[in-house]
């Protein structure tokens, strides 16, 4: 009998666990994890992790040095490598040898992720960022995400990427981000066209689907030319693309096949209902005074909310300028999905980017409570309840990601890798003469 496939995951950057509640939803088992904050010497995101799901398998150390001091095999194997990172600069700083890579910037966590793909090749890869990531660095417009998939090519996978707003898929939260998917060619290859697997046939457009450009456009499309070839070495992308390119290349939909991309800009195609800020804030029974607005306190937030054109001078060159903004809506609205939760939306203070809402029992102005934040991203009430203030808590939900979305794309994975791992199980049966 050939080998049943397994299913099992390596979560990096893993927060409070968004990833590993999405995926085990979807059907995958999380085998390692890791997370470290750094700037803290408390770990408070480590130990939820670890409160809501034991300490199997989890390491909460910084990752640059795990992927280094683990090259002998205390990681175990894994066919699904995830994580959720910052968006840095990522540029590559010299070339090494062929055999042993390329070496990016000390503390740029990407390079982390780059030396665990090196050293345990899963079979798929899940990445998510913020959106500005395809953007990144004005210098170089695109450069780092050009460097991102040029280094999957050069590690043998193929890639499609989405950038998702949650609200558009029935979430509660406007949270935008781009979903990096990747496989290793040599497990399921490409029987696909690229702008099929773009619209129609990939993981993202299962997941979440889009508008289909309409059959001329798609017949159009049917022979393309890629929009980008990547240079195959990364160093080279890091050195020349993007130079003098006011905008990025990269639209919010692509496929990237041996460094030749296509990319395109789509719209969400959603059926089913959508949610709104009201929808959750309708299920908070008890509101702790503390989440009031003191009244003595309203016109500075309306001051931060409110539009502005005001003189000011740069500290550094003592050039004067005049900064302006818009005015925020204040209450946010009840009847839409919320803004995306910063990592700076708790405490007290006065603040242009904390929600505020108009409790819908009192009438009274209130900021919003953290069992409310996590519901916004789809994580159970109270999940961050294990030990931190709700300052604290705040700041979790602020780095973590929108749990549906993933789930979504968790299950889509799952179809791919069942329909590749078979047959690679087959295969490697029918060579090693086990196959019954
Ligand atoms: C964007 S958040 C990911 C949040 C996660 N997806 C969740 O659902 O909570 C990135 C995480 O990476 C962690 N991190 C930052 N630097 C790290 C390092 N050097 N090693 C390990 N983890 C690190 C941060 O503490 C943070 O929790």
């Amino acid at each position: 009998m050939a080998p049943v496939p397994q299913f099992r995951v390596a979560e990096l950057f893993a927060g409070v666990g968004g990833f590993r509640l999405a995926l085990e939803r979807s059907g995958w088992g999380v085998v390692w994890s890791n997370q470290w904050e750094p700037s803290t010497k408390a770990q408070h995101a480590s130990d939820c992790y670890v409160a809501r799901f034991g300490p199997e398998g989890h390491v909460c150390d910084d990752i640059a040095k795990v992927v280094i001091e683990n090259a002998d095999a205390s990681i175990p194997d894994f066919e699904l490598l995830v994580g959720g990172f910052p968006c840095q600069d990522y540029s590559v700083a010299k070339p090494l040898p062929q055999a042993t890579g390329i070496q990016g910037k000390k503390g740029v966590l990407w390079w982390s992720i780059y030396r665990m793909l090196d050293l345990k090749r899963p079979p798929f890869v899940l990445l998510e960022n913020v959106d500005r990531l395809l953007k990144s660095p004005a210098i170089q417009r695109g450069r780092d995400f050009a460097i991102i998939l040029s280094c999957l090519a050069q590690l043998g996978y193929v890639a499609e990427w989405r950038v998702v707003n949650a609200a558009e898929y029935g979430f509660p939260q406007r949270r935008r981000r781009v979903f990096l998917y990747a496989h290793r060619l040599d497990h399921c290859g490409y029987q696909w066209h690229p702008i099929r697997r773009l619209y129609s046939e990939g993981v993202m457009a299962k997941a979440l689907p889009i508008k289909s450009p309409g059959s001329p456009r798609l017949n159009e499309l049917l022979a393309p030319e890629p929009t980008i070839e990547l240079d195959a070495n990364p160093y080279a992308v890091s050195q020349t693309f993007g130079i003098g390119q006011k905008i990025s290349p990269f639209e919010n939909a692509g496929v990237m096949i041996e460094g030749r991309v296509w990319t395109e800009k789509v719209v969400a195609a959603h059926r089913g209902k959508l949610r709104a800020l009201g929808d959750v804030v309708a299920k908070t029974e008890r509101i702790p005074e503390s989440f009031f607005i003191d009244p003595a306190r309203i016109e500075a937030w309306g001051y931060l909310k409110g539009p502005k054109r005001e003189p000011r001078t740069d500290k550094v060159t003592g050039h004067e300028y005049f900064y302006s903004e818009g005015k925020m809506a204040c209450p946010d609205p009840l009847d839409r999905p919320a803004r995306t939760i910063l990592t700076g939306e708790g405490g007290m203070s006065p603040s242009r980017f904390k929600h505020i809402i108009e409790d819908p029992a009192s009438g009274r102005l209130r900021r919003l409570t953290p069992e409310e934040l996590e519901e916004l991203n789809g994580f159970p009430r109270g999940w961050t309840n294990t030990g931190m203030s709700d300052t604290r808590r705040a700041f979790m939900m602020g780095n973590a990601l929108v749990v549906g979305i993933v789930e979504h794309i968790g299950r889509a994975i799952m179809d791919e890798a069942a329909t590749c791992l078979e047959s690679r199980a087959e295969q490697d049966a029918r060579r090693t003469g086990t196959h019954t």
